[in-house]
């Protein structure tokens, strides 16, 4: 598996002019899922903790140019670290908007954990999923069609949840606590 260095991440946010509240909110969603994935690993679950902070961290790489060019960011970002050789960012990447499967009986996969360490992370504050997917909806959901679209979302995230908390020790509103320093 091909996955780029940390600082290489950080070099592809300057080379891509990352807003700075973009990379604000992708150093939490890297914070957010590494802890899952970390308590998931104590659990058994074989994950690779490098795939899963790396594409956090580069999960909204093409975000800041979509805010200009309306191009699908997840797409777009899967698109480009593909082209720099690292599929498997890419994948998670792809999906971290919406899983291309939701699919409640398989082991957790790094991609259902940054999709979901990305729904609890509201610029860059730790939220609840209620409260992350009514900011989409009051963001994203400009006509019946795309609201349709963010309440099949909502409703898919709050079973993603169910799922990777059975592997969990804690309860989803735990998180905050957990992450604060100690
Ligand atoms: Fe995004």
């Amino acid at each position: 598996m091909n996955l780029p260095s940390i600082s290489k991440c950080f070099e592809l946010m300057a080379e891509t002019k990352m807003l700075d509240n973009i990379k604000v909110h992708s150093i939490m969603v890297s914070k957010v899922a590494i802890l899952l994935a970390q308590y998931m690993r104590q659990a058994g679950i074989p994950l690779s903790l490098e795939l899963i902070e790396t594409a956090a961290l580069l999960h909204d790489i093409t975000k800041t140019r979509s805010l200009q060019t309306g191009e699908r960011h997840s797409r777009t970002g899967a698109r480009f670290l593909r082209s720099l050789g690292y599929p498997e960012v890419a994948s998670v990447v792809l999906q971290h908007v919406r899983l291309s499967r939701y699919s409640d009986s398989s082991l957790p996969s790094p991609s259902e954990i940054v999709n979901y360490a990305d729904k609890r992370v509201l610029h860059d504050q730790i939220t609840d999923l209620a409260e992350r997917m009514r900011y989409i909806e009051e963001r994203y959901g400009a006509d019946d069609k795309k609201r349709q679209r963010i309440q099949l979302l909502w409703r898919d995230s709050v079973r993603l949840e169910q799922k990777l908390f059975r592997f969990l020790p804690f309860e989803p509103h735990e998180l905050p606590d957990l992450l604060r320093p100690k």
